[in-house]
């Protein structure tokens, strides 16, 4: 029988598997886990996957299976599979030059909510302009990245953009402000209506500048308003702001159903939580009180259901809500009780109510020895404890 090669042997056979997302090899990229070599010329391999339902796991099964049956008294190649843990992705994007935002980049932005969707028209940025200004109107300092590079429209919404906002003696960027909300866009410093070519590095790179090196100060929510589709910039968001959750917005018929579900599994993909559903242009209500299901019915719940996350409200479908879109003022703010601008006010509340609860930081107070140990159970969260 001859001699089974030894686990070094078979790591450097596994150079030649490469991440067909990633361009590298396996190996390179440290995604072997482990490699288990039997007697009987049976070898384990352990690969790490950087998410658990990553569509290439085919992939690495043959190539990982081909490269070690190659080897000398190879008899049979298991590849198993986990998933990268948190550290090691974070080597990982550290390897890739993707690290992401440096500590204290947005350190006191308390949510980030990414506003997204499968489709284009499906009324992202109106929700966001809208959504922002009713969590302003709840009291919630707020701000928003227009992270369409290509079509940016939350200026308009805003009635912003003819001056460019100023840079800070610390070499920040001030974004501009609008009806309390704080907004920044590339729509700040283009020409209008220019052709911007933004792909890969350099939008990477526009990008971390806006989280980065614009002095968004203290804020409950930072609302970011994605460009249609499920590519690139919300993939380098995604990299660059682990803790945010993707807010998705589905029109009730189900096509527009179908591609927000692949929002949600390219969401899924990159590890970003989904907060919830927004169904908008959910029906149409004349002035008589009769309701027209304009795009059909349940879409939004039923992607919610799917999904396992809450519907966070339907917008119905109103001429003043698309009208507002070019005044520069939010409906919600010029009039609140439209019924588009009821419903977004209802999700903005939800939205506050979903958040995590911030309780005060409580004095320490001097206790005798007899204080009872708090069971885990009882143990308040959130504030220091009396230490004996
Ligand atoms: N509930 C609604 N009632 C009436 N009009 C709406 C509603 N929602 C959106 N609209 C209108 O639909 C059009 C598309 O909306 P919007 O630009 O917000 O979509 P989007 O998803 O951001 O589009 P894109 O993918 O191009 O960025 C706009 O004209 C907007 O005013
Ligand atoms: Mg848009």
């Amino acid at each position: 029988m001859s001699v089974v090669a030894n686990r070094d042997e078979i790591l450097k056979a596994l150079e030649v598997v490469i991440d067909p997302e990633l361009h590298r090899s396996i190996v390179e990229l440290d995604m072997v886990r482990s490699i288990d070599v039997g007697e009987n010329g049976v070898v384990d391999v352990t690969v790490s996957l950087t998410t658990p339902g990553c569509p290439i796991k085919g992939h690495f099964q043959t190539a990982v299976a081909e490269a070690a049956s190659a080897l000398d008294g190879v008899t049979h190649v298991n590849v198993y599979f986990d998933v990268l843990n948190d550290t090691q992705k974070a080597a990982l994007q550290q390897k890739l030059g993707r690290g992401s935002l440096p500590e204290g980049a947005l350190a006191q932005v308390s949510n980030v909510l990414c506003i997204g969707s499968g489709k284009g028209g499906v009324g992202k940025s109106t929700l966001t302009a809208n959504l922002a200004a009713a969590l302003a109107g709840e009291g919630k300092r707020v701000g928003i990245l227009d992270a369409d590079v290509w079509g940016y429209s939350i200026p308009r919404m805003y009635g912003l953009g003819s001056t460019r906002p100023p840079v800070s003696a610390e070499r920040k960027i001030i974004p501009l402000s609008g009806h309390g909300v704080k907004v920044m866009s590339i729509g700040f410093f283009v020409e209008e209506d220019a052709a911007v070519v933004w792909r890969g590095p350099m939008l990477h790179k526009a990008l971390t500048q806006f989280l980065q090196d614009v002095d968004w100060g203290a804020l409950d929510y930072l609302l970011i308003d994605l460009p249609p589709g499920t590519g690139d910039v919300s993939m380098t968001l995604a990299q660059l702001l682990p803790q945010a959750q993707f807010l998705i917005v589905t029109t009730p018929q189900q096509t527009a159903q179908k591609v927000a579900r692949r929002a949600a599994q390219m969401a899924h993909k990159v590890s970003l939580e989904i907060g919830g559903v927004i169904e908008n242009m959910s029906g149409f209500t004349t002035p008589s009180g009769e309701r027209f299901a304009i795009f059909g019915e349940g879409g939004g719940k039923e992607l919610a259901d799917e999904l396992d996350v809450p519907l966070l409200g339907r917008v119905p479908l109103t001429m003043p809500l698309r009208e507002h879109a070019d005044s520069g003022l939010p409906l919600v703010i010029e009039d609140p009780e439209d019924p588009a601008s009821q419903a977004i006010r209802q999700v903005a509340r939800g939205l506050i109510a979903m958040a995590p609860l911030e309780l005060p930081v409580l004095p320490l107070v001097e206790v005798g020895v007899s204080a009872p140990e708090p069971t885990e159970s009882r143990k308040p969260v959130g504030m220091s404890l009396p230490m004996a």
